[in-house]
């Protein structure tokens, strides 16, 4: 039967989060570790899925089913996508899917919109659509919206278009960045977030004091349309000034933890231009933007207060058939 392995990157907020979720901009890159997905097709209607990542091993269902019932977590994302994708473009059998990540769903870095977004490209693949990148967001943000609930769907633009975007809320707006280096170094927490419970945290925030919490996301939009012109221009003192103002806002909105500003701190001493939270907070990863000179000290430092510093590549390119 007819088959396709897609891949696709993750990503690495640099600007902008939470206040995106609120009609505002942000700047995102896609990073150089990417999730795997082999797409096979079936003769009958049987959604078929292996995901040994996630813990999912040997679950079907019939298509007539898909979406209903009770799905374990790993394979919510996936079949979700296979749903809205068949609902719009019926395939004639059904699907074997088996996802495979170079990078660990821990981090952050966006493994559920990844797999999403392979699925519904696969899944254009074997059933012959031609869909655009815009045509791809459009169902893998509704997918993601259908099993989370909430979020802007900068990830889900980041894992599709690649390298780094200026992006607006639910993809109003998805510009890419000419850039040709990204002068970053990424310290894990160890800690893993949960994106939703903290964009609650925020919503119960602002629904206590509305005109606060609405100025304080303004302004992030405000930072984030400064960045878009100092990366453009690779003015990098400024973006990381740009980046500490980010992290006071954040700070602000109470998404920053003890462990994250220790990191931040750390690197900041120890040289880098500037340095911040990246993505949800309360954990995760936080990122710093330094000079060549200074990527060993600022890695030193944030390993000292107890970060992993992840090698990876950003900028990177978006998703693509492999084979
Ligand atoms: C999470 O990585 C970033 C948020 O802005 C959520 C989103 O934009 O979907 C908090």
């Amino acid at each position: 039967m007819k088959k396709v392995l897609v891949s696709a990157p993750g990503k690495l907020m640099l600007l902008g989060e939470h206040a995106v979720v609120y009609n505002r901009p942000c700047i995102v890159t896609a990073v150089g570790q990417r999730m795997f997905v082999t797409l096979e097709l079936l003769p009958e209607p049987t959604f078929e899925l292996e995901a040994s990542d996630v813990q999912v091993a040997g679950y079907t269902k019939p298509f007539a089913n898909l979406g209903e019932g009770d799905i374990p977590k790993g394979a919510r994302f996936v079949e979700m996508a296979v749903k809205n994708f068949t609902k719009k473009y019926p395939l004639k059998g059904g699907v074997r899917i088996t996802t495979k990540s170079e990078f660990s769903s821990l981090f952050g870095f966006g493994s559920s919109s990844a797999s999403v977004v392979c699925v519904v490209r696969g899944l254009s693949e074997l059933a012959g659509t031609k869909l655009g990148n815009k045509d791809i967001f459009d169902i893998a943000y509704r997918t993601v919206l259908d099993v989370q609930g909430k979020g802007s769907g900068f990830d889900v633009a980041a894992t599709i278009y690649g390298g780094t975007l200026y992006f607006v809320t639910g993809g109003k707006v998805i510009e890419p960045i000419a850039l040709e280096e990204l002068p970053l170094v990424v310290g894990y927490t160890g800690v893993k977030a949960d994106t939703v419970t903290l964009i609650n945290a925020v919503a119960e925030k602002a629904s206590r004091d509305p005109e606060r919490i609405d100025s304080i996301y303004t302004q992030i939009g405000k930072i984030v349309d400064a960045g878009r012109a100092g990366f453009a221009s690779k003015t990098w003192p400024l973006i990381g000034k740009l980046m500490n103002s980010d992290q006071e806002f954040l700070t602000m909105l109470g998404v920053s933890s003890q462990k994250l500003d220790v990191m931040v701190q750390a690197a900041i001493d120890a040289g880098a231009w500037g340095a911040k939270l990246s993505g949800a907070g309360g954990g995760d990863c936080m990122i710093a933007l330094v000079s060549r000179e200074k990527k060993e000290a600022v890695s030193e430092a944030i390993t000292k207060v107890g970060g992993q510093i992840i090698n990876v590549a950003t900028n990177v390119e978006g998703v693509r058939i492999e084979l």
